[in-house]
């Protein structure tokens, strides 16, 4: 008899798949469920897991292990996927996948399954990962190899052989979350100009309803990683979990976009990410305090590479791990405090200051006591703009592909008298 580890998540799909992996391939299934934070983690999911004929049930509770080795990073990185999307279901995976493939090897299996369809990117991040780190495991994919049921026949097959079928009314969208997001699919969402109904969203209140009083958070971080709220030193999760509660009260933290899916196809999300979403807009203006405009040009690209290795599914490989180790690096100055408003759905960064700023005031000011030698800018400029003098003398000036413009603008032109006052 084969072993199989199934991601067993507690809902009606993979509850089915647990009969069907025995029925159809006379698999001993082991379920693995994985605690990754946001209420993922579903009341009775051990015995709903038995009932439907798993020989046994893991629960592990990886918030922690999620939040800083895999949400902090990116944070670290600004990677976000097509510039929004901060990757919440992206970066669970390959954790997810790591723990199915210990359990494996604990338990000695041959394969690890999932319930991903045939035309997400799921599918790939776990096929991929599991692969990555164990070439000699099968993944098996029920629904990609006939288990595909409607939910009507799914509630049948399962009461036909008594697995308990989970109470929660169906939802009409495909919900996956943890704690650093909630991401929504499918139903009325499929037509890209119908606008997300009330009830497609659960963290973040309508910003047409938040408090009429804004509210204002400190966040401190050391070595671009969150460490505290308000001058409160607080764990990774609860601080992850208390920044969601404020930010998703305001209103703060909705997505709505249209991605572009690995898998080519172009799909309507929307996201609840209001942790993620203030963390990033304060690195950012910490990092914009703190490193140099070289680094901050390069890390850019650095994140968005990254964020398309995650989305990709990429993680275990090793250009994702040498640009994670070069973030790691270039974060060892990114320590100090960053003030945020939040405000009926709107955020926005009212003050930073840290200790290792590159931000002069003596330089910056236009005051009196301005300590900047402008006379000295003087001859900055002129050997800074050396090349393009040299290119108008020896390719003819730019007035040449450049059209005159003073005859063409509604104008008004005021002469002196002689006498010097206007007439
Ligand atoms: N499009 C997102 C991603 O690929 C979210 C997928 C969410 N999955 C779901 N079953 N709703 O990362």
């Amino acid at each position: 008899m084969r072993k199989v580890i199934l991601a067993y998540s507690g809902g009606l799909d993979t509850s089915v798949a647990v009969a069907w992996l025995r029925e159809t391939m006379d698999a001993d299934v082991v379920t693995l469920t994985v605690d990754v934070g946001g209420g993922s983690l579903r009341e009775g999911v051990q015995r709903r897991a038995i009932s439907a004929g798993a020989s046994r049930a893991y629960v592990l509770d990886a918030r922690e292990r999620f939040v800083l080795d895999y949400c902090f990073p990116a944070l670290q990185a600004n990677a976000l996927y097509q510039g929004v999307y901060p990757l919440a279901t992206a970066l669970a995976r390959p954790l997810i996948a790591q723990l199915l493939v210990e359990v494996a090897q604990r338990e000695g299996a041959d394969a690890v399954a999932h319930g991903c369809t045939g035309k997400g990117n799921d599918q790939v991040r776990f096929d991929v990962a599991v692969h990555a780190l164990d070439p000699s495991l099968e993944v098996i994919a029920p629904m990609r190899i006939g288990m595909g049921l409607s939910r009507d026949q799914e509630i049948e097959y399962a009461q036909a052989r008594g697995i308990e079928v989970p109470i929660t009314k169906a939802s009409p969208y495909s919900i996956d979350q943890n704690i650093w997001g909630r991401s929504i699919e499918t139903g009325v969402l499929e037509d890209p100009w119908t606008a997300p109904p009330a009830d497609v969203y659960q963290w973040t209140v309508d910003p047409g309803k938040a408090p009429s009083v804004p509210a204002e958070v400190t966040i401190g971080f050391e070595g671009g990683i969150p460490v505290s709220l308000d001058g409160l030193r607080l764990s990774p999760v609860d601080l992850v979990d208390q920044l969601s509660a404020l930010a998703g009260a305001h209103g703060v933290g909705r997505i709505d976009h249209v991605e572009d899916r690995l898998i080519g196809i172009k799909s309507r999300e929307v996201y609840e990410a209001p942790a993620a979403v203030t963390l990033f807009a304060a690195h950012r203006a910490l990092e914009g305090l703190t490193l140099s405009k070289e680094q901050l040009r390069f890390n850019r690209l650095v994140g968005d590479e990254l964020a398309q290795a995650t989305y990709d599914g990429l993680w275990f490989n090793a250009l994702h791990r040498d640009l994670r180790d070069y973030v790691r690096s270039s974060q060892r100055v990114v320590t100090g405090e960053v003030r945020l408003r939040l405000d009926h759905g709107s955020l926005a960064v009212v003050g930073r200051r840290s200790d290792l700023s590159l931000y002069d005031r003596a330089l910056a000011t236009y005051e009196a006591d301005d300590a900047f030698d402008h006379a000295s800018a003087v001859g900055f400029i002129k050997i800074f703009g050396l090349p393009l003098r040299t290119e108008a003398a020896r390719q003819g000036s730019a007035w040449a592909w450049t059209n005159a413009l003073v005859d063409k603008l509604p104008a008004s032109v005021v002469s002196a008298e002689p006498s010097g006052t206007p007439s």
